[in-house]
């Protein structure tokens, strides 16, 4: 052994996932499995490094129930393993559904010069061609890779940056992209080619800032409450109100195309932000981002998409609520 470690957080997943019927690829229950388990059902894991794989199970859960306590809980580890010297890298067993919104909140709040890698599966361990196996492979070979940093997303051989990826699809295996922006790299047996560099973390004022407000949490309810709305035919500023009564924060709204928004939304939307719910604009195309003019009274997301709009705004609240 070489005296380094890679740890190994699980949080669940279909990779973590069981079906009663063999074979079975949606009829299934996520987050079953526990990350030890799934690395000892892969013994060429260890096979491709003399590093010990340390495992640790911070949650376990189907990612579609993924929240802020959860993730504090997993950027806090993440934090703790980052900055220990014989730590060469950290991969985390995720669930497909929310894994593009983790990727992007651990990019915010860590300084990961080191890779942080998440992947997952979109059928169940006990599949009968799981994609969890050489999934968790491919990480550990992208955790390994001299020169590799930062937070990204490893799956059906492709390597995606925390800050494009994005689920594309409910079911094909290949179910993430970076949109036209393309993968980061590509993972072929076992080495890692790259389209561009590793995404590597510096310390930011906020992944500084963010990471000392969320330690400081004690209490779900002192997350900052920021919602998702969508603009569409026939949307109504009902919904707006009601959120503003009920002491919203902030809101994202997935827009029309270039960040348009249905009149009978903006208006109530203008209001909110004249009275101090931070307002941000992002689209709901699934690819490119919206492009800002003058004049606009509605920020944008500088090309977030709404829900990596949402993280960004919420660790905004909180780092202002820690000024
Ligand atoms: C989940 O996101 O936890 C369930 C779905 C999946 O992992 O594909």
């Amino acid at each position: 052994m070489s005296g380094q470690k890679i740890v190994v957080l699980g949080t669940g997943g279909t990779i973590a996932g069981t079906s009663a019927r063999a074979g079975d690829n949606i009829g299934y229950t996520a987050a079953q499995v526990g990350v030890e388990h799934l690395l000892q059902a892969v013994p060429a894991l260890q096979a491709l490094t003399d590093c010990h794989l340390h495992t640790e199970q911070v949650a376990q859960i189907d990612s579609k129930d993924m929240d802020a306590p959860v993730w504090r809980a997993l950027a806090l580890r993440c934090a703790h393993h980052l900055q220990e010297t014989d730590v060469r890298a950290i991969v985390i067993t995720h669930g497909t559904d929310t894994l593009e919104e983790t990727a992007w909140f651990l990019d915010q709040v860590l300084a990961a010069d080191k890779p942080v890698v998440l992947t997952c599966a979109m059928r169940p361990a006990t599949a009968l061609t799981p994609d969890g196996p050489q999934n968790l492979l491919d990480a550990v070979a992208v955790a390994l890779t001299p020169g590799a940093g930062g937070v990204v997303a490893v799956a059906a051989g492709e390597v995606h940056g925390a800050r494009w990826v994005q689920k594309v699809h409910p079911y094909r295996v290949n179910a993430f992209s970076s949109g036209d922006i393309g993968p980061l790299g590509f993972v072929e047996e076992g080495r890692v080619r790259l389209t561009r560099a590793w995404p590597k973390n510096q310390p930011s004022a906020l992944s500084g800032k963010a990471l000392a407000a969320i330690e400081n949490i004690v209490d779900a309810a002192q997350w900052p409450r920021v919602e998702i709305l969508m603009s569409h035919a026939g949307a109504s500023g009902a919904v707006v109100n009601a959120l503003v009564r009920d002491g919203v924060q902030g809101l994202v709204v997935a827009c029309t195309g270039n960040g348009t928004i249905h009149q009978a939304l903006e208006t109530p939307l203008v209001r909110a932000q004249a009275s101090g719910v931070r307002v941000v604009r992002s689209t709901r195309c699934p690819e490119g981002q919206v492009l800002p003019k003058p004049g606009d009274v509605l920020p944008d997301s500088f090309g977030l998409s709404p829900v990596k709009a949402r993280i960004t705004l919420m660790l905004d609240l909180l780092g202002q609520g820690a000024d």
